[in-house]
């Protein structure tokens, strides 16, 4: 597979923090399409050790820990974990660190459940985030992830995709009205799914949802969207394979 260089530089999180977080608990595709079927895709969590990763503003770890999970929040950024640890007021470690290394920061098999919600586009090598995820779950650990679909919804009626053609990896630009300047991958299924089955995982669950009528009502154009071409996969998958 072919790695570029990190399509991450220019969106930058700490910038955007704030914007951020005072508008993603509302925002009818977050709120409305992505989160619930993620949540969806959880194992029961109460009593069980759980990374959330990728932490943003903190809205899934508030959940987490609201079904009776032990949650540990990580972020890359450290506004966005400023931002977190501000929101969950001492409920739990939120910690800056990188989910492709975090050797220095949890022990081998530490976690039972994994959740990593719209990460894995702003990172160039899955193949050490879902190592990383390997090794810090344990045997039949769970990891839950959404992330952007090969077939990205946001942009695919408005400019032409893939310029190699699906199979071909590729960074992709745009402007955001609330947010401004972002960059992530848009990948083929097969570059998602190859790294995710070499680190030892097992897919148990694939879902493309249909939008839901909530969304018709609060967002019409999204939902118009959404019905042609799904904006998210959404996978859960377990450690079946250790050494
Ligand atoms: C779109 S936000 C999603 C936040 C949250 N999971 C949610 O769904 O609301 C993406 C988040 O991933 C974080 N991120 C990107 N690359 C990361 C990495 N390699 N390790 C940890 N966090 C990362 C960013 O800082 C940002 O907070």
């Amino acid at each position: 597979m072919e790695v570029k260089q990190s399509p991450t530089s220019s969106t930058d999180y700490d910038t955007i923090a704030e914007r951020y977080a005072a508008e993603i608990d509302v925002r009818p595709w977050n709120a409305l399409y992505e989160r619930p079927t993620t949540m969806a895709l959880l194992p029961d969590v109460a009593g069980r050790d759980v990374l959330d990763a990728g932490c943003g503003a903190g809205w899934y770890s508030e959940q987490l820990a609201g079904r009776g999970a032990r949650v540990i929040a990580i972020d890359r950024s450290a506004r966005r974990v400023a931002i977190t640890k501000k929101r969950l007021a001492g409920r739990m470690r939120v910690i800056e660190a990188d989910v492709t290394d975090l050797r220095e920061v949890f022990a081998d098999m530490f976690f039972d459940v994994i959740l990593c919600s719209l990460v894995l586009h702003y990172i160039t090598d899955l193949t050490a985030a879902f190592s990383e995820c390997a090794r810090v779950l344990r045997r039949e650990g769970v990891l839950v992830f959404s992330t952007h679909h090969p077939f990205d919804a946001e942009g695919f009626d408005a400019k032409p995709r893939g310029r190699d053609g699906y199979l071909h990896a590729e960074v992709i630009e745009e402007e955001w009205e609330w947010l401004g300047t972002m960059r992530y991958w848009r990948r083929p299924l097969r570059d998602i799914t190859e790294p995710l089955n070499h680190a030892g995982f097992s897919i148990e669950r694939v879902c493309e949802p249909d939008p839901a009528e909530a969304l018709r009502i609060a967002d019409p154009k999204g939902y118009a969207r959404l019905e042609r071409v799904p904006a998210f996969l959404f996978v859960r998958a377990r450690k079946t394979r250790w050494d």
